[in-house]
């Protein structure tokens, strides 16, 4: 590992108190020095409409497509939604794979972690997600697995981080480390 790698990180939780924001932010203090990870917001972008697209592309889109562009890789943090992907987050991989040709996922290394209160830690979600990176051509990290169950005790009422889930966090984000200084371009 070498130079610092950007790592746009999208939450598909639009909540002030999302478990998988403060998921993120706790991955973003984990990570190695090499792996600088930021959050790109996807909460004010408009639905994804082909006719709006292009010269009439709603403002909220540049920024956030010239970020995607900008990262080395993409990492998503994503609750289950009706054991799928929520809207908000296909909504952001459908802006940021658009106009044709100018996908800001193509080629780069990427990774999955989703999280639920629930037992089955967002399964559905996580690999409804994967078979959209694959359209994407994204490089998807494949272990550790991420399907994180009982998400609802990951953090205490001052939002400090539980022992129980630190470690599996670090070998996490030590494995995508790894992963996106062996696939960035
Ligand atoms: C519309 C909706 C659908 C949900 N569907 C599921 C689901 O399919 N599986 C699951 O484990 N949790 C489901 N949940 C519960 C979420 O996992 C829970 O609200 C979680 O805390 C959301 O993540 P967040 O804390 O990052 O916002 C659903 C919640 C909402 C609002």
């Amino acid at each position: 590992m070498s130079k610092p790698y950007n790592v746009a990180v999208l939450v598909g939780s639009l909540r002030k108190d999302s478990i998988n924001r403060k998921l993120a932010l706790a991955l973003a203090e984990l990570a190695p020095p090499e792996l600088k990870l930021e959050i790109v917001e996807i909460g004010d972008l408009p639905l994804y409409n082909e006719d709006t697209d292009g010269d009439n592309a709603p403002a909220a889109y540049g920024p956030f497509r010239s970020k995607l562009k900008a990262a080395d890789a993409v990492l998503f943090v994503t609750p289950e939604y009706n054991r799928s992907i929520p809207g908000a987050m296909k909504n952001a991989i459908d802006v940021g794979s658009r106009p044709y040709g100018q996908s800001g996922f193509s080629g780069k290394p990427g990774a999955v972690l989703s999280a639920s209160p629930g037992a089955i830690g967002g399964f559905g979600a996580n690999h409804h997600l994967r078979q959209c990176l694959v359209f994407l051509d994204v490089h998807v990290l494949q272990q550790p697995e991420a399907y994180l169950g009982g998400a609802g005790s990951f953090f205490d009422t001052d939002g400090a981080l539980s022992d129980g889930i630190r470690p599996f966090l670090q070998k996490f984000i030590d494995a995508f480390a790894q992963w996106v200084a062996r696939h960035a371009g």
